[in-house]
């Protein structure tokens, strides 16, 4: 798990999560890609999501988190590029079964929605999770 790139990128609705999201992956060994935003002046999200997009289907990373003020947005900008399974999650169980049925690639979190806690929470559901297999891996195909 250490090796793992982590790519991360918000606007500056997540910037704040998104830094302590970054402290609590270092800690954990994990590689990251900080893709900004990189202060809370005021950015839009569409242009950080695409870029997180393109790094996780790129392959620079193996895995993403993406987050603006209610994740909304940015999920919406993720989840337009091939690839990319960006699932917009509030609680753990959301997070664990984003792995196990759906193989999301990218966790999106709304900062003005969660919290501290639970995006922690959230984020080792996720990077701890693997996907089930089975029915679940032909539905994820179907997905292109
Ligand atoms: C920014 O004000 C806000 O719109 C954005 O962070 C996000 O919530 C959009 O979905």
């Amino acid at each position: 798990m250490g090796q793992e790139t982590v790519a991360l990128a918000s606007d500056h609705g997540g910037y704040e999560l998104k830094e302590l999201l970054k402290r609590e992956l270092a800690v954990k060994g994990y590689k990251l890609l900080d893709l900004g935003t990189n202060s809370a002046d005021s950015v839009g999200y569409p242009d950080f999501g695409k870029a997180l997009a393109e790094a996780v289907a790129s392959g620079k990373a193996t895995r993403g988190v993406g987050i603006c003020g209610s994740g909304i947005g940015i999920s919406i900008a993720l989840n337009r590029q091939p690839g990319v399974r960006a699932a917009l999650v509030g609680d753990s169980l959301s997070a664990r079964l984003s792995r196990q049925h759906n193989d999301a690639n990218v966790l999106c979190l709304g900062a003005r929605t969660t919290g501290i806690d639970v995006p922690k929470d959230c984020l080792n559901a996720f990077l701890s999770t693997a996907l089930e297999g089975g029915r679940h891996t032909r539905r994820v195909e179907k997905l292109g």
